[in-house]
């Protein structure tokens, strides 16, 4: 019999295609297979262990976050869509996990920069050679939030792809990515370490749009955790924040990201960019929550009436508009982006406090996003 046709070996749990995360513990170890069935090395290795078989599409962020290792039988010579199966492998970026493969996708791996600090075991291989991989991976506390990050990325990126081929937006995946984040964050926002390397990964993604949003979500998560908000207002403020620039996939790349000085008609694509993102979230595959969409069309308002699209003044910017405006002009003056070299913290809260006094921004906001992040130096 051939080893990859084997079902998992006795003691280990049967193949569990419709696994919820629910039946996974801290110290159970994911078996992704491309075909659902463990092969004989790797049943052996794990005989007595708790383990959960499942597909690669059934790898959710909450799967991710609930098992302690993973274990992936790689085998894309057989698998019909390579990179959804490398998608859901990136998924599992939160957990540390091991490759098992043959030689030919093994060097498919180890071309995909987001795989490349993974563990490939390539076969034939002893089951005590994968039993002294599993020893050998890390336990890291930034395992949840590498995972939570992942799930964003690949919502957002998604949802480019989603609105480059016409098709209505999949909002499904930021809701759970939301809740992933938040919850990542509040260990990371715990040990400053692992906040700083977290922080670093999303400065290195190679899309500044990405990067931006990323980047807002986790300035947005902070400053709500330190407001008091709770879990599902947190999750709000974080999908809003992953989403607020979605109108800027419509928006031509090489004017986003023009280092001069943008013409009338660029000027006017950009700034079309929160109506754009509204239009296309009303279209989206689920209906999304009020607040987004008014976060979406609005963090452009100023309270003075000046900004766009609709020039609101302040009594129609509620409190969510008002918190995400401000970190996203905050966001967007320290990063990098391919137009300007990022400016100094003190540097953005000098422009923070005068567009204040200009009666732009929410003064009691302002005043506590200010006191975060000179907290945080
Ligand atoms: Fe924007
Ligand atoms: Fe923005």
């Amino acid at each position: 019999m051939a080893a990859r046709d084997r079902a998992c070996a006795k003691g280990v749990a049967a193949a569990v295609p419709d696994a919820r995360p629910g039946q996974a513990s801290g110290t159970t170890i994911l078996v992704v297979s491309d075909t659902g069935r463990m092969v004989s090395d790797v049943a052996a290795a794990l005989r007595g262990r708790s383990v959960l078989c499942v597909r690669p599409r059934h790898v959710t962020p909450a799967l991710v976050s609930s098992v302690a290792s993973a274990i992936v039988e790689a085998d894309l010579r057989q698998v019909a869509d390579v990179a959804a199966a490398i998608a859901a492998y990136v998924r599992l970026d939160g957990v540390p996990t091991a490759f098992v493969a043959d030689a030919e996708t093994a060097r498919i791996l180890s071309e995909d920069p987001r795989l490349a600090a993974r563990p490939v075991l390539v076969r034939p291989l002893s089951p005590t050679a994968i039993e002294a991989a599993l020893a050998s991976l890390p336990a890291t506390v930034e395992a949840p939030l590498a995972g939570s990050v992942s799930a964003a990325i690949l919502a957002l990126t998604d949802a480019f792809a989603d609105v480059a081929a016409g098709r209505p937006i999949a909002v499904a995946p930021f809701a759970s990515a939301s809740r992933c984040f938040v919850a990542a964050l509040k260990m990371a926002a715990a040990a400053d370490d692992t906040l700083a390397t977290f922080v670093r990964d999303i400065e290195r993604h190679h899309s500044a749009t990405l990067r931006h949003s990323l980047s807002v979500a986790t300035n947005a998560a902070l400053f709500g955790l330190r407001l008091g908000l709770g879990r599902a207002e947190l999750a709000l403020v974080v999908e809003a924040a992953l989403l607020h620039d979605i109108g800027k996939a419509v928006v031509p790349l090489e004017v986003l990201d023009k280092p001069g000085r943008l013409d009338a008609e660029e000027l006017a694509a950009v700034r079309a960019h929160p109506s754009e993102g509204e239009r296309l979230l009303r279209n989206a595959s689920h209906p999304v929550a009020p607040e987004i969409l008014r976060v979406v069309r609005h963090h452009h308002e100023y309270l003075d009436g000046s900004g766009y699209p609709d020039g609101l003044k302040a009594q129609g910017i509620p409190d969510i508009v008002r918190l995400m405006t401000i970190v996203d002009i905050f966001t967007a003056l320290v990063e990098d982006r391919p137009y300007k070299t990022p400016m100094p913290h003190a540097q953005a809260v000098a422009i923070l406090r005068s567009m204040t006094e200009a009666g732009k921004l929410d003064p009691a906001i302002v005043s506590r996003f200010i006191e975060m992040i000179e907290e945080r130096g």
